[in-house]
């Protein structure tokens, strides 16, 4: 009997400017030269945005009706491979997937920041849907993630990570940045459709609404319907295909990867300190830009 390798916590390093750990870098040049087609439809997002919520949302919206069978059988992340992702415990990197993938049109995820998306996307101009959740709840959520996904760098404790968070120190680099720069491409590309987390939890139809028409699809009042009950909360935590309950390397037990899914969590772990400390660095992080978040709907 073969026992597993024991997943390695990796370590961060600066790639071309970015803090950023092997399995997301170490197919860096196949990625590159990935070859998108023009109905790809990119989703890019900072960790712990909401990723797993919008893919789901886009794999009901074009795949809600065809088959049982990739409903029930397969796993989210197989259905919208991981682009940059090159896992060691995994013999499948992202791009492989992608390019083995049966259907169509690709939904594929991304984290990179902006300047890292590969060139054909925007040769090929391909949809590309953006997700950001305000800097508090995206910097809570990250911390539980980074404690019971065993590849991710070490946690720590609570006030040592949101230091971190603050200096950007984190896998795929400053939270700042990377909403900032995407948000700044909307000006030149308007194939881009820029999400919030916070718009979701408030009125998921109207954000399934805006979706669908951006994407030129008009679901039935059936399918929305569909939608909007498959995309709930407790029901996508239920799901095995969604809950990521299948990796193993998360523990589930640390932290569920379903965790709260709410606005206004931070309340629970910032300190009346860091809170004041946070805000008076965001307003200077943020100063240049018209990006608006809310921390509390
Ligand atoms: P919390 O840790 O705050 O609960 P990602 O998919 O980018 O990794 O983001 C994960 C975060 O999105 C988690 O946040 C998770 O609970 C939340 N999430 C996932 N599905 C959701 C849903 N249907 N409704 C609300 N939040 C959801």
């Amino acid at each position: 009997f073969k026992k597993m390798a024991a997943p390695v916590r990796e370590e961060l390093f600066d790639f071309q400017g970015v803090p950023m750990i092997n399995c997301f870098s170490s197919n860096w040049e196949k990625v590159q030269s990935f070859q998108a087609r023009p109905d790809d439809i990119l989703i890019a997002t900072y960790p712990k945005a909401g990723t797993t919520w919008v893919s789901y949302i886009l794999d009901l919206l074009y795949f809600g009706q065809s088959s049982l069978e990739r409903q029930t059988s397969i796993p989210i992340y197989e259905r919208v491979p991981f682009m940059e992702s090159a896992f060691p415990s995994m013999d499948t990197g992202g791009i492989d997937l992608l390019e083995k993938l049966p259907t169509s049109p690709r939904l594929i995820k991304t984290h990179f920041p902006v300047q890292f998306v590969p060139k054909s996307f925007w040769e090929q101009n391909c949809k590309i849907i953006y997700m950001a959740r305000n800097a508090k709840d995206n910097a809570v959520s990250y911390f539980h993630f980074d404690r019971m996904n065993r590849v991710q760098p070490e946690a720590g404790d609570w006030s040592s990570y949101l230091r971190r968070f603050m200096e950007g120190k984190m896998v795929f680099g400053s939270w700042y940045d990377h909403v900032n720069a995407w948000w700044k491409k909307k000006e030149t590309y308007s194939n881009l459709h820029y999400m919030f987390y916070e718009d979701m939890i408030e009125d998921l139809g109207r954000e399934v609404d805006r979706l669908s028409s951006f994407l030129g699809l008009s679901p039935s009042a059936e399918e929305k319907e569909n939608i909007l009950t498959g995309a709930k909360f407790d029901n996508m935590k239920k799901n095995k295909m969604t809950n990521y309950s299948t990796v193993l390397l998360m523990d589930h037990k640390v932290s569920p990867f379903m965790r709260k899914g709410k606005v206004g969590d931070w309340k629970n772990l910032f300190t009346e300190a860091q809170n004041k400390e946070f805000d008076q660095d965001y307003k200077q992080k943020m100063k240049n830009t018209t990006l608006q978040f809310r921390n509390e709907i």
